[in-house]
């Protein structure tokens, strides 16, 4: 069986200001009267193929997370709770650490969109018997734009039906690389899910940054365990380097697959995102909350604070809650890093 590793570490800062850090993207309902964490987990629950999932999280979140997965009848095997945060490299690292060496990991971050699941599992069939022989698996997504936040992975020779080398893995390309790539065409986005072995991901850890590997398996040898819940050893961890899987390891690593899949994916990265996926009444508007709307277009509107009304305008994106409220036009709404860093900056 498969054992699904939820990685529920991020702070969804361009989703500010419903995203806040004691309660991140991953643990709001943006989508669904679900939140992105409980449509995860529910995604890998057929347990024909599935273990119960585990989770790597910051410790602050464990409660909300147990809450919110017992909600859905969901048991994970355990919940990993890091002190401090150090990207997914090491997070990774510690769910591998935690299972038996030629156990199958289904990585998956606790914040996408998947509208086809019937598509993901299929993919996950595919590459499974590649990933038995030590490949490292990622899912490929076709490009839709020259956009700046993914990974970018190079398709190269046929290995199995479905399944194709990765020639490269570039993660987060500069602008001008990304059309390069757009244009050259053979490129997929990385979906950011990952399927391999734990001994796989270890051997490639400790070959291409072995100050994560010794770090984390340190703080494994040292963790506590309450029930479910278990401690990495607080120091060793804290000395682990930061750094996320794609640069430690995918970029560097050889024998990485990637299973080409239309899964109707989505990163949810922004209000504009979020707007794109959202169901739409016929001015093109989405609400959320108590909302009045006349003679408005193609706006967001979400609040879950006060009554939000607007009259005459479009192409705007409103958030409100109930200490803040956002204003943008669309297409802007990566620009709320630049909020958030300020709030960071005054204090
Ligand atoms: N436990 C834990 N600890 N989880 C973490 C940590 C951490 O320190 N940092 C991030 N995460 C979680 C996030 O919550 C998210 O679910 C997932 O790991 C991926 O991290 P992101 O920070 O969202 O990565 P990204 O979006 O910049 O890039 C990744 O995803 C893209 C697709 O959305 C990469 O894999 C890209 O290559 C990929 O294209
Ligand atoms: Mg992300």
């Amino acid at each position: 069986k498969i054992t699904p590793v939820i990685l529920s570490g991020g702070s969804g800062t361009r989703l500010w200001p419903l995203s806040r850090s004691i309660r991140p993207k991953q643990l709001l309902n943006l989508t669904a009267d679900r939140s992105m964490l409980q449509l995860t987990a529910a995604r890998a629950e057929d347990d024909s193929r599935f273990d119960p999932p585990i989770i790597v999280a910051n410790e602050a979140h464990a409660d909300e997370i147990e809450r919110q997965l017992a909600d859905v009848g969901i048991r994970p095997q355990s919940l990993i709770l890091e002190p401090v945060a150090r990207n997914t490299a090491p997070a990774i690292a510690l769910a591998a650490l935690s299972v038996a060496p030629d156990a199958v990991l289904l990585v998956m971050p606790s914040d996408h969109v998947i509208g086809d699941v019937q598509a993901f599992h299929a993919a996950i069939t595919d590459a499974l018997p590649l990933v038995e022989q030590g490949w490292l698996a990622t899912f490929g997504i076709a490009p839709d734009g020259p956009e700046t936040g993914y990974g970018y992975i190079k398709a190269g020779a046929e290995l199995a039906p479905g399944i194709r080398k990765v020639d490269s893995f570039v993660e987060k390309p500069d602008r001008a690389t990304a059309e390069a790539y757009l244009t050259e065409g053979s490129y997929a986005w990385n979906g950011g899910i990952f399927l391999f072995r734990a001994d796989a991901y270890l051997a490639a850890l400790a070959e291409h940054a072995p100050a994560i590997a010794e770090a984390t398996k340190a703080a494994m040898a040292g963790a506590t365990r309450a029930g479910p819940r278990i401690h990495p050893a607080v120091e060793a961890f804290r000395a682990s380097p930061s750094d996320s899987i794609d640069y430690a390891v995918m970029e560097k690593a050889d024998r990485v697959a990637v299973a080409p899949v239309n899964m109707g994916w989505s990163d949810v990265g922004s209000w504009d995102a979020l707007h794109a996926i959202t169901s739409r009444d016929d001015a093109g508007n989405c609400h959320h909350g108590e909302v009045i709307a006349l003679d408005t277009n193609n706006c967001l509107f979400r609040t879950d604070g006060p009554l939000v009304a607007a009259v005459g305008v479009s192409d705007l994106i409103v958030v409100a809650t109930d200490d803040a409220v956002l204003i943008l036009p669309r297409g802007a709404s990566q620009d709320v890093r630049r909020i958030v860093d300020e709030l960071k900056r005054t204090g």
